[in-house]
C-alpha cells in the first residue's frame, strides 16, 4: 500500500494531513509513505523529520500521487491538483462538499474515491477521527487570542495607583467546540464571560466553564438539537426573540466571539449592523463563521473591518493559523480514519462500505457522487448513538486556573 501526503496548495493553508508521529504509525499499518518537498514547512516540520520516520519526499505532487492507492490531504484538491491523480485513488480530505460546486467535478472525472473528514459522524467509535472538533477547538482558543491582540485595552481588572481599570466583558455566540474553547480562553485571560446557543445541552457546558449563560429558553429551544448534536436552523418568531436578547447584551460588551453554525447552511446572522453600532468604539467582534457566510452582518471574509471605531474581525481559516497543533491533531484524525479502511492481518485496504463511518464521509465512489445530500445515493447503514458532548476537558483545564466568577 502507498500513501501520498502532499504540500497544500490553497494559498491560506500551512497545515499538513500527516506527522512524524503519523508517517511512523501509517509505516507499521504496512504503507509506504511519500511527503511532497517541502509540504511539512508551513507546521514547523522539515523534509527532514518525515524521512527519519521513515518516508521518502517526493519532488512533487505527480511524482507522489503517480503511483498512490491513497492520498491524505488538508484541504479538497483543487482542479489543478487532481491532475496526477489515477482512477481508484482514495483521496481524503476536509472536502467542504456543500460548498464545492465545480470543484467535485475534477474529482468524478479522475475516476477516484473521495472522503470527507468533515462528514464523519458524531458517534463515539468516530471521536479520535472528529476533525471539525480538533481543529475547532483550536480556532476557538485562536479567536481569544486574536481579539485580545485588536483590542486597545486587557482582559483582567487592575488596581494599579491611579485607579481601577475594569474586568473586559465578552459574549461567545454559539457554544459547540469551539465556543467553549473561547469560553475557556476568555476567562484564563481574565474577561466575564456570558455565552449562548440556541441547544438547551449548551447551558450546562457554559456554566460548568463559569460562563453566565443567555439565552430564549422558549418551547422550540428545547427542541432545537438534532439527534446527531447539531443545532436546527430556528424559526422567524425565535429569530425574532433572540435578536432583541441579542441587542440588549450586546451594548454592554467589549468583546463578542461568534462560532454559530448550522450544517450545510449558511450561519445564522445573529449581529445587525445597528447592534455594531450600539457597541462603544474600541469594542471588538471575531466572527469564526465568516466563511461560511458570517454571523455578523458587517464581517468581510480575511479582513478587520473597522465600523465606526468597532472591529470586526474576519480571518478565514483559523485553525491554520495554529498551523503545528492543527496539523498534529489533524494528522491523527486522518490516521485513525486510516487505520478504518485497512485489514491490520493482510496490510492491504480493506473498504467495508457497510460501516456508518465510511458510508457517511463517501462522497465520489469510483468517480461517482454518492453522498445523498449532493444528489448521490447511499445505503445507510442502521446508526450508532450519538456521542455524549465533550465538555470535559474544558471543564478541569478551567478550574485550574483559579479565577471563578
Ligand atoms: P457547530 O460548529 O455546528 O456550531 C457551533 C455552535 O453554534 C453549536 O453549539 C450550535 O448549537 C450553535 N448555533 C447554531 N445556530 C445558532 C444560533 N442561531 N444562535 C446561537 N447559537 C447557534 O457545532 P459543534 O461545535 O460542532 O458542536 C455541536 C455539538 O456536537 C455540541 O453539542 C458538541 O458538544 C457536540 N460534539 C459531539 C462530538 C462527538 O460526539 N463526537 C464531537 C464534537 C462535538
Amino acid at each position: 500500500m502507498k500513501i501520498a501526503i502532499p504540500k497544500e496548495q490553497r494559498p491560506d493553508e500551512s497545515r499538513v494531513a500527516a506527522s512524524p508521529e503519523t508517517v511512523k504509525k501509517l509505516i507499521n499499518l504496512g504503507f509506504e509513505v511519500a511527503v511532497e518537498k517541502g509540504a511539512g514547512l508551513g507546521a514547523a516540520i522539515p523534509d527532514e523529520a518525515y524521512e527519519k520516520a521513515g518516508a521518502t519526499i517526493a519532488a512533487d505532487a505527480t511524482v507522489a500521487f503517480g503511483s498512490a492507492d491513497v492520498v491524505a490531504k488538508v484541504r479538497r484538491p483543487l482542479p489543478e491538483e487532481t491532475k496526477g491523480l489515477k482512477s481508484g485513488t482514495l483521496v481524503i480530505s476536509i472536502m467542504d462538499p456543500f460548498r464545492a460546486g465545480d470543484e467535485l467535478k475534477p474529482l468524478q472525472e479522475a475516476g477516484v474515491t473521495s472522503f470527507a473528514m468533515d462528514l464523519i459522524p458524531r458517534i463515539t467509535r468516530a471521536q479520535s477521527m472528529d476533525v471539525l472538533s480538533s481543529q475547532s477547538n483550536l480556532a476557538g482558543y485562536k479567536a481569544v487570542l486574536d481579539a485580545a491582540a485588536v483590542y486597545g485595552s486587557a482582559f483582567p481588572q487592575r488596581m494599579p495607583p491611579p485607579g481601577t481599570v475594569p474586568r473586559a466583558r465578552a459574549l461567545v455566540m454559539g457554544a459547540g467546540v469551539a465556543g467553549l474553547q473561547a469560553i475557556a480562553t476568555a476567562k484564563r485571560l481574565g474577561a466575564i464571560v456570558s455565552a449562548t446557543d440556541v441547544r438547551p445541552a449548551a447551558k450546562e457546558q457554559v456554566e460548568s466553564l463559569g460562563g453566565k449563560f443567555v439565552a430564549v429558553e422558549d418551547e422550540e429551544f428545547k427542541q432545537a438539537e438534532t439527534a446527531g448534536g447539531y443545532a436546527k436552523e430556528m424559526s422567524d418568531e425565535y429569530k425574532k426573540k433572540q435578536a432583541a436578547l441579542t441587542a440588549e447584551t450586546i451594548a454592554k460588551m467589549d468583546i463578542v466571539i461568534t462560532t454559530a453554525l448550522i450544517p450545510g447552511r449558511p450561519a445564522p446572522k445573529l449581529i445587525s449592523k445597528e447592534m455594531v453600532e450600539s457597541m462603544k468604539p474600541g469594542s471588538v467582534i471575531v466572527d469564526l463563521a465568516v466563511e461560511t457566510g458570517g454571523n455578523c452582518e458587517l464581517s468581510e471574509p480575511g479582513k478587520v473591518v473597522d465600523h465606526n471605531g468597532v472591529k470586526i474581525v474576519g480571518y478565514v481559516n483559523v485553525p491554520s493559523r495554529l498551523a503545528a497543533d492543527a496539523s498534529a491533531l489533524y494528522a491523527r484524525n486522518i490516521y485513525n480514519f486510516i487505520e478504518l479502511l485497512v485489514d491490520k492481518e493482510e496490510k492491504k485496504l480493506a473498504v467495508n462500505w457497510e460501516d456508518q463511518i465510511v458510508a457517511e464521509t463517501c462522497v465520489i465512489r469510483d468517480g461517482k457522487l454518492v453522498h445523498p445530500a449532493l444528489g448521490g445515493e447511499i445505503e445507510t447503514p442502521k446508526e450508532e448513538a450519538p456521542a455524549e458532548p465533550a465538555a470535559e476537558e474544558e471543564k478541569s483545564d478551567d478550574s485550574s486556573d483559579g479565577q471563578g466568577g
